[in-house]
């Protein structure tokens, strides 16, 4: 069904093993998603995902959309439009000069930022309400859209955000017209037990990127998907999507995708990391729940988060100058575990959080033993 290929009509050949995998995305998607666009990696989906988008403003008399929100403390690749929408301080830092123009508003960081007293609920409500601020004081005709990761990865450790959030942030975006892009590089392909992240959130994004996991980790491979809302207005419009790469919709990369997406849905592997993913979830929480060190325990699925505290009541987190993720990932690797620790979880300078992502295939005693080793690793470090 080459319809599904979206952007076929560019003229660069699309092939067989695309079509499949485009076919077989679509049909587990959550509704609304309807075309896909096959490259090679993350940051290369999340570019085309922002000159999509801008691309479908153009097509519809809107040139006037430049902009981009995003929100801090986020990560969407490393090239230059997926620098600029990311949030993370230290890496746009000596790059920030060659930047498209994007502000960023606070994350849903409910460990961090809820007040006393307010709920998970009226803390999400708050925090989406600074899209509307934002776009307020920017104009909302010059925005384009709005992206962030559903449950945020490298660099806050694994933090979903409270109910209601983006349903608020879907609402907000449709009142303006503004495109809602989510990132599920990291957080999609059914690392959360779902194959897409927001299905948890209950929402759809215009735009969905997706990376890591569509190739297992093995096979270099990405994905940008879209509505085809968005597929009509340039096939109606201009009739060529202005970008592309050589590899994009590359025969190999996307049979090896397609073998995967088949594996996570009807080879029952998102079902399974959902399943042991409470499993996993149970064994942190009797571990590390009154840990004096640990902070939060926080995450979905096979994607957990614990961040790491000096004092546990104040919420005080180690000094920075001490690098503690730095010696608890070689703490952890000595120990037989590779996880990935990261600092700068608070404000890209102080924090310190643990992020975990095993293999679907983990088994309840590999659990008990990536616990374990866990435990070792943070009292060498602690202690
Ligand atoms: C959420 C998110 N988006 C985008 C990227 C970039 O992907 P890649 O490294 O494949 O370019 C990453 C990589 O870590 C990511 O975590």
């Amino acid at each position: 069904m080459a319809e599904q290929i979206a952007f076929a009509h560019t003229g660069f050949f699309t092939s067989e093993p695309a079509e499949r995998l485009a076919d077989r995305l679509i049909a587990h998607a959550p509704q609304g998603l309807d075309r896909v666009y096959p490259v090679s990696g993350g940051s290369e989906a999340v570019e085309a995902a922002l000159k999509l988008a801008r691309q479908y403003f153009l097509e519809r008399g809107e040139p006037q959309r430049t902009r981009f929100i995003a929100r801090r403390q986020s990560y969407h690749g490393n090239t230059l439009g997926a620098l600029s929408t990311g949030g993370n301080a230290w890496r746009r830092e000596p790059f920030a000069p060659l930047m498209i123009d994007t502000s960023h508003i606070a994350p849903c960081y409910a460990y961090r930022d809820r007040e006393e007293g307010e709920s998970q609920e009226a803390y999400g409500q708050r925090v989406a309400d600074e899209l509307e601020t934002e776009l307020q004081r920017l104009g909302p005709e010059t925005v384009i859209g709005f992206v962030a990761e559903p449950v945020v990865g490298a660099t806050l450790g694994a933090v979903p955000a409270v109910p209601g959030y983006f349903k608020r942030i879907r609402e907000i975006c449709d009142r303006h017209g503004i495109l809602l892009i989510l990132d599920e590089v990291m957080c999609g392909m059914g690392r959360t037990g779902t194959l897409f992240a927001c299905e948890q959130d209950g929402i759809v994004p215009d735009i969905a990127t997706i990376a890591k996991g569509l190739g297992a980790g093995y096979q270099p491979v990405g994905a940008m998907l879209c509505s085809a809302r968005i597929y009509d207005a340039i096939e109606s419009g201009s009739g060529f999507f202005q970008h592309g790469h050589t590899y994009i919709g590359h025969p190999m990369a996307c049979a090896a995708a397609d073998a995967v997406v088949a594996k996570l849905t009807d080879g029952g592997m998102t079902a399974r990391a959902a399943r042991m993913g409470a499993v996993l979830e149970t064994a942190l929480n009797d571990a590390f729940g009154q840990h004096p060190n640990v902070g939060d325990i926080r995450g979905r699925g096979m994607f957990r988060g614990l961040e790491l505290v000096a004092d546990r009541d104040s919420k005080t987190p180690f000094d920075p100058a001490r690098a503690v993720h730095k010696e608890l990932k070689a703490a952890a690797f000595e120990a037989g575990l590779i996880c990935y620790p990261m600092g700068g979880t608070i404000d890209g300078r102080q924090g310190d959080h643990i992020l975990l992502a095993p293999p679907f295939i983990l088994t309840e005693d590999q659990i008990g033993e990536l616990v374990d080793k866990l435990s070792s690793a943070l009292d060498t470090t602690l202690t």
